[in-house]
């Protein structure tokens, strides 16, 4: 049976820190940190990060700003929005949720984050740099997994990494992460061939494909460790990851639970990189 990570208690530790220097950044500053929050339209799922994001906020003192657009807002308005965020000095982060409805261009509306307000890490500057090995804001999930190895003493130099999924929020930059961290990295996706031959060969396998217990315990090889990112529900309803959890666990040395896995990181890794943001216009 794997040692389960526990993204829970690892992101209650690493808040606690968020939150006391979220307070001496406050006496310093004599004002809060801000973060932005825009939701645009109904997607439920959206609704309740939204929501998790903007709560996790106020336990750490950091001040949210929220912003609840109508599904079929003209780009004009949303790109005016962000354009007004960013030059104001009360905001520190700002943070579109994404998918946007799809009469809307998100690049469109990224491109107008200003890189120092960018704690998503999605703005083409903060991925360039991110790809260059450069210190920047880094996509908040991806992040999180990488605390998540670090916190456990999972050794990335030489090790086989296995990205099972290409999406632009935790595909690419998690292989950019792992590939900075020195490992070999597999990126895979709906086209490859053989994924179960690409799978079994990994040391460390991030599943972020979006498909309930897609990766099961024939791609996994002995004493893997298995990072779930998967959010789905299951066909009972019950929440559940893109890992067939109850029977990878007992083949693989280290597994993500879902829920308490990865999740719980990700908000934590929002939160860190509004804090990073503020303190760096501090000084
Ligand atoms: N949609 C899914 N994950 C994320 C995220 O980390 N940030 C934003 N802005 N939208 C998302």
């Amino acid at each position: 049976m794997a040692i389960i990570i526990d993204g829970k208690a690892l992101a209650a530790e690493i808040r606690a820190e968020i939150k006391t220097r979220v307070a001496g950044y406050t006496n310093r500053a004599g004002k809060k940190i801000g973060l932005a929050v825009v939701l645009v339209g109904e997607n439920s799922a959206s609704q309740v990060y939204v929501r998790n994001k903007i709560k996790a906020c106020e336990e750490v003192g950091v001040k949210s700003y929220a912003f609840y657009l109508p599904s079929d807002v003209p780009q004009s308005e949303l790109n005016g929005l962000i354009a007004e965020l960013a030059n104001d000095d009360k905001i520190n982060g700002i943070l579109v949720q994404l998918p946007l409805p799809e009469h809307l261009d998100s690049e469109q509306a990224l491109k107008l984050i200003p890189t120092d307000k960018d704690v998503d890490g999605f703005s083409p500057e903060n991925v360039g740099k991110l790809c260059m090995g450069k210190n920047c804001s880094v996509a908040c999930t991806p992040y999180g997994v990488m605390k998540m190895l670090e916190k456990y003493g999972i050794e990335t130099k030489g090790k086989k990494a296995v990205v099972v999924g290409r999406s632009d929020i935790v595909g690419k930059p998690m292989a950019m992460l792992l590939l900075n961290a020195d490992a070999t990295v597999t990126i895979c996706h709906s086209k490859t061939k053989n994924l179960g031959s690409e799978c079994v060969a990994a040391d460390i396998i991030v599943a972020a494909v979006g498909k309930p217990k897609f990766i099961t315990a024939d791609m996994i090889k002995e004493g893997a460790v298995v990072i779930d990112v998967g959010m789905n529900r299951d066909e009972s309803g019950k929440l559940c990851g893109d890992v067939d959890f109850e029977t990878v666990k007992d083949k693989c040395s280290y597994i993500t639970p879902v829920p308490g896995g990865v999740g719980p990181m990700t908000i934590t890794m929002l939160l860190y990189n509004t804090l990073i943001a503020a303190e760096r216009n501090l000084h």
